[in-house]
């Protein structure tokens, strides 16, 4: 009999070395006992969808190559078997190594087993692996953070019973979530912390140890009332989304039984007003990565889809750093629409355009030219947050011509929806959302342009462009040029 012992539950390299030397050897799976060295806690790094990588104990461990796909004696390991034997090991089974030694053993002898749903050893490690993965989803949408009581800086905790070990895998994902804060999770099975800068694995923690109630509560409550949509009210399908075993944790959770009593009536107010989720139609449309703005039917037809779909928007990438999606506000049908870039950090945690430094600087310039902002629609080329994280910091990143492309589906559908007679492009972005090419600043403010659509359009600078001009001379000069452009502007829309 061979024993190895692998230096965390999770230890995927631990466990591919081992198997790779005893079969190597030829010995085969009855013969061997896989074990865990529960008293030697050695944190495994963090890494999405990967189990964990560590340097194993395994008295078979041999001091020998880096693992690699290609096992011994000519035989290579399917990169989807490793793929699934990453997902598994997190899996809580205790026999899922000798199950995945077993699958690896009959790989060498039957190439084609992968493939085959049927095989038993297969179906039951395709469950587990969805299994898997439906636990890091869980976690993903139910880890509620609370905020440390008497920490020296502001810090967040929240203690989580994921039902897999998917805590490293999922921490990725909380760091581009909530770069910004200082946060911990707490588990059963690890605890990870991020300062910022660093993320940090420990030994898994008691439930004593997460704080239990604070504001964050009462807006989560909130938060929760508000995205409720009773006329979707499902208990059954609400308790599988939300198993019962998650409720504890979660502060809305309070809440089921009153919104479930008083949906009905609830149910009856929202006929009449408008959706709040997006209509399957721009759902679908919403979700088709596409760079092209023309590609894509179901475009919205109303605000309130529109704002609904940007939140699912999966057209680029850029949702995945992003807080939220950030669409247009303010009149509508308007005379004049202003598109900005995209939203700033302020903006993402806000979900309104121009509500942080460059928001003020344009509100003081609109007050100088006499155009009331309540009476346009404000937007931006592009609807999510596209950062740089530097120290605790999200340093914004221009938006390259594919994400400017691929959000202009949304601009376009706001342009449609708004109908506005002039449209003024703040900076760079904005005009190569709006007018669809690079089109200079300089060259071009202070004219009206004809647009496509029948309306006009005024390209200017950036406000954020102009709160970084180092001269001071040049920096009034070209605010007054500013002021001058929102005028002309006004009076085109006729609001001034
Ligand atoms: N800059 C922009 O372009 N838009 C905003 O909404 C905020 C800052």
């Amino acid at each position: 009999m061979r024993v190895v012992r692998l230096v965390s539950e999770i230890d995927f390299a631990g466990w591919r070395t081992a198997a790779r030397a005893l079969r190597a050897e030829g010995v085969e799976p009855q013969a061997v006992v896989w074990t865990v060295e529960r008293e030697l806690f050695s944190p495994p790094p963090c890494g999405e969808g990967v189990g964990g990588v560590s340097a194993a104990t395994s008295e078979l461990a041999p001091p020998s190559p880096p693992p690699s796909s290609q096992g011994g004696r000519g035989f290579t390991v399917p990169a989807a078997f490793l793929e699934l034997a990453e997902q598994v090991i997190l899996h809580r089974a205790p026999d899922r190594f000798a199950l995945l030694y077993r699958i690896l053993w009959r790989l060498e002898r039957e190439p084609r087993l992968i493939d085959n749903p049927a095989d038993a050893d297969m179906a039951r490690a395709r469950d587990m692996a969805k299994a898997v993965s439906r636990a890091a989803h869980k976690m993903k949408a139910f880890v509620r953070f609370r905020l440390v009581e008497g920490a020296a800086t502001e810090t967040y905790a929240a203690w989580f019973e994921p039902a897999h070990r998917v805590t490293q895998a999922v921490a990725p994902f909380f760091v581009r979530r909530f770069t910004a804060m200082d946060w911990t999770i707490l588990t059963p099975d690890a605890c990870v912390a991020w300062d910022g800068e660093r993320l940090m694995v420990s030994e898994g923690a008691d439930p004593a140890d997460a704080p239990s109630e604070d504001a964050q509560e009462e807006l989560w409550r909130t938060y929760y009332a508000s995205i409720f949509n009773p006329a979707r009210l499902n208990p059954k399908q609400m308790r599988q989304e939300m198993p019962k075993r998650y409720w504890r944790n979660l502060p809305e959770a309070a809440l089921i039984p009153d919104l479930i009593a008083s949906a009905q009536d609830r149910a009856a107010a929202m006929v009449a007003a408008p959706p709040r989720q997006p209509s399957d139609r721009v759902l679908k449309a919403a979700l088709r990565h596409s760079r092209d703005a023309s590609f894509g039917q179901g475009a919205p037809t109303t605000l309130e889809e529109l704002e609904a779909g940007v939140q699912v928007c999966r057209r680029c990438d850029l949702w995945r750093d992003a807080t939220q999606g950030v669409p247009g506000e303010g009149a509508h049908p308007a005379p004049l629409m202003f598109v900005g870039e995209q939203p700033g950090d302020q903006e993402d945690l806000a979900g309104r355009p121009f509500v942080g430094p460059a928001g003020q600087m344009f509100d003081k310039a609109l007050a100088e030219a006499g155009v009331p902002r309540d009476r346009a629609f404000v937007t931006n080329a592009v609807k999510h947050f596209k950062h740089e994280v530097r120290g605790k910091r999200r340093i914004h990143k221009t938006a390259d011509r594919g994400e400017v492309s691929a959000c202009r589906w949304w601009l376009d559908a706001e342009r449609r929806i708004v109908r506005p007679r002039v449209i003024v492009m703040l900076g760079a972005t904005a005009a190569l959302g709006v007018i669809g090419k690079p089109t200079p600043i300089a060259a071009n403010r202070g004219k009206a342009l004809q647009l496509p659509d029948q309306a006009q359009g005024v390209v200017t600078y950036h406000p954020s462009f102009l709160l970084r001009v180092p001269d001071a001379e040049a920096k009034a000069r070209a605010y007054a040029e500013f002021v001058a452009d929102l005028r002309m502007a006004g009076a085109l829309a006729g609001l001034t």
